[in-house]
């Protein structure tokens, strides 16, 4: 990336992230989920912000679609954009997890070395971070085509689209790996609960 933004130091303030957690009883992290469009990554987004809601838990979603209505209206599908993308939402990600929220960021995020980027963003500033892999085959998602998107690419309307003429990198390592052809949305939730509970990122109840 062009680093245009010279002469510039970090402010460091008074008050540090252990003392805002401190003060909502939580713990900040980021759960990113990745996968194709349509494997269902919003909709376990969703629950398990659910979820941690009964919890008493303050969490965030932020979404590649939400998103790209947004802040990133500007960026496109080819190769920089969605790098682009990914930096951006992985860098206001680390923001909101410094915040002590629990941050659920879903984004197709194709590319492994963006990924890996938003990874090492967060263990350089010390923020537990942990990569969900939301895995669907491409028959299935396109089989769901919820906005149907995946019918307009296969008729040349939509170009670089994710499984079509856009690739998909899928994870090697996920810290949790999701099967959403064969778990229910609860089942994905208490996956993801436990290693939250496991990694002392929730309090187990009881
Ligand atoms: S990412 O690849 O840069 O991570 P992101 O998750 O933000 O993508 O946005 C993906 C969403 O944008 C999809 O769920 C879909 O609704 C929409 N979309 C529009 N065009 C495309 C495209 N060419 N490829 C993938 N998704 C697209």
């Amino acid at each position: 990336m062009n680093n245009k933004a010279t002469n510039v130091t970090w402010q460091k303030g008074d008050v540090n992230r252990g003392q805002r957690e401190k003060f909502l009883g939580q713990k900040g992290c980021t759960v990113w989920f990745t996968g194709l469009s349509g494997s269902g990554k919003s909709t376990v987004a969703i629950a398990l912000e659910h979820a941690l809601t009964n919890r008493g838990k303050l969490s965030y979603r932020l979404d590649g679609d939400n998103i790209r209505l947004g802040i990133n209206k500007n960026l496109g599908f080819d190769h920089d954009d969605r790098t682009e993308n990914i930096r951006r939402v992985g860098e206001v990600s680390k923001l909101f997890a410094d915040a002590g929220i629990m941050v659920l960021s879903s984004f197709i995020s194709p590319y492994e070395s963006d990924r890996n980027m938003v990874r090492d963003a967060h263990q350089t500033g010390g923020l537990p971070f942990l990569e969900v892999y939301v895995d669907c085959s491409l028959e299935c998602a396109e089989s769901r085509d919820p906005k149907g998107l995946y019918k307009k690419a296969r008729e040349g309307k939509i170009l670089d689209f994710t499984g079509i003429d856009s690739p998909y990198e899928s994870p090697k390592q996920p810290d949790i790996h999701l099967h959403t052809e064969h778990q229910s949305v609860e089942q994905e939730v208490d996956v993801l609960i436990a290693k939250l509970e496991q990694l002392n990122l929730l309090p187990k109840l009881g």
